[in-house]
């Protein structure tokens, strides 16, 4: 049994998480050399444990000076106190995101196909996310237009295994976006406070802190784009599968009910790495030190030991959003509540300005990733 599977080549992945729940909750996977957990109970265990770290990325070489300032720094990748200071300078940013409306991007991205017969995944999901996060930080129009284009790319960087082909191609687009973004963030009104926040809290010098500010506002491109993506595909996909959807009608707390239970039942993220730095001691099994580990976040939200009836798709669940879509712990995403509002103004968009919206196809098929399941396409008619 491999723990190790491309979301592409699997029809239904929970029937297998569930499986594995019951007989193999810490499973060791020996063709991949990995611990696997699936309930919650140890997933949420690990995630919260100080001795399981985020997995180095190996030195690349070939990366140039941009691409390797950008992996270094950002809080997603980081353990200890540089994964502190990441995680400030992220947070920071975060919180002087302005609020943008999604109305008037939705409007420009469906006015952009007149034939009323969209691919939701490409139309919509690919691009609300980024030029959102684009606007909340006033970045121009053709900056936004050159990120939110090339942001497919720049994602790769985050592929421990690169091609020679991709190396090239996010070095000359992380030099682009890096000078762009240093270029933009200087301007903003929030700029000299952010710089004095993390040198008064840190002691490193100024161009480093520079350099950290401006990857994390990078980081917050590349974090904003599969998972968003995948929110908006799994969310629509569960509103248009759902009987009842018609009769509730479709105000902003239903839709934001079904978008919580998604990110429980149908999540974009199946799961994350981490790497033990001492022995691990979990349900009477040593994780070595230095053993990767696997945690299928996924699969804890199918556990029968938290959910009650977890097959259900169920938006009246009280407790829907204990699922562990967005990580917990010191790693926990920043935008989780950012992401929900995000998907439901999307949806409550779509269904207040379409009053008949029907899905085009009978199966869909995703993208061959290990951690992430994101339809590859999503075609809907609207009228
Ligand atoms: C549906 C949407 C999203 C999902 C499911 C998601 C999921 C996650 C998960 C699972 C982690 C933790 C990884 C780990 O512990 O191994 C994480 C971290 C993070 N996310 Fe998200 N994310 C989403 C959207 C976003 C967006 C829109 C942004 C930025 C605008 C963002 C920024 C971050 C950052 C900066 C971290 C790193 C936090 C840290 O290391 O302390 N995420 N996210």
């Amino acid at each position: 049994m491999t723990a190790l599977f491309l979301q592409s080549e699997i029809e239904n992945p929970y029937s297998f998480y569930q499986k594995m729940i019951e007989e193999n909750p810490v499973y060791w996977d020996e063709t991949n050399q990995i611990w696997a957990l699936y309930s919650y109970e140890y997933c949420l265990e690990i995630l919260n444990n100080t001795n399981a770290h985020i997995p180095a990325f190996a030195p690349n070489p070939n990366l140039n000076e941009y691409a390797s300032r950008i992996i270094s720094n950002l809080a997603r990748l980081s353990n200890g106190i540089q994964h502190e200071i990441s995680k400030e300078t992220a947070g920071l940013l975060f919180s002087y995101m302005k609020t943008v409306g999604i109305n008037s991007i939705m409007e420009e991205l469906l006015q952009e196909n007149l034939s009323k017969k969209i691919n939701w995944v490409d139309l919509v999901c690919k691009k609300l996310p980024i030029l959102t996060v684009l606007k909340s930080f006033d970045f121009n129009e053709v900056d936004s237009l050159f990120i939110s284009e090339n942001i497919t790319v720049l994602v790769k960087i985050m592929q421990p295994n690169k091609t020679e082909e991709d190396v090239e191609l996010i070095n000359t687009l992380s030099e682009e976006i890096y000078l762009i973004t240093e270029k933009h963030i200087t301007e903003l009104p929030f700029y000299e406070s952010l710089i004095n926040r993390i040198a008064a809290s840190y002691s490193i010098s100024s161009e480093e802190t520079i350099s950290i500010c401006i990857s994390n506002l990078i980081g917050l491109f590349i974090q904003s784009y599969d998972a968003c993506r995948g929110l908006l595909s799994n969310s629509l996909l569960q509103i248009l599968s759902n009987e009842n959807s018609s009769k509730k009608g479709f105000d902003k707390i239903w839709i934001q009910k079904m978008v919580v239970e998604t990110l429980r039942f149908d999540p974009p993220i199946h799961n994350t790495r981490r790497i033990a730095v001492a022995d691990i001691q979990l349900n009477g099994i040593t994780i070595k030190k230095n053993d990767p580990i696997l945690v299928v976040l996924a699969g804890a939200n199918r556990d029968l030991k938290q959910f009650i009836n977890p097959m259900l798709f169920d938006i009246e669940r009280n407790n829907s959003a204990e699922h562990l879509t967005f990580g917990i712990g010191g790693h926990e995403c920043l935008a989780k509540y950012f992401s929900i509002d995000l998907a439901a103004d999307a949806l409550l968009y779509l269904l207040a300005n379409y009053k008949n919206i029907s899905i085009l196809e009978n199966k869909i098929e995703y993208e061959p990733m290990i951690n992430a399941r994101l339809p590859k396409a999503i075609w809907i008619s609207l009228l």
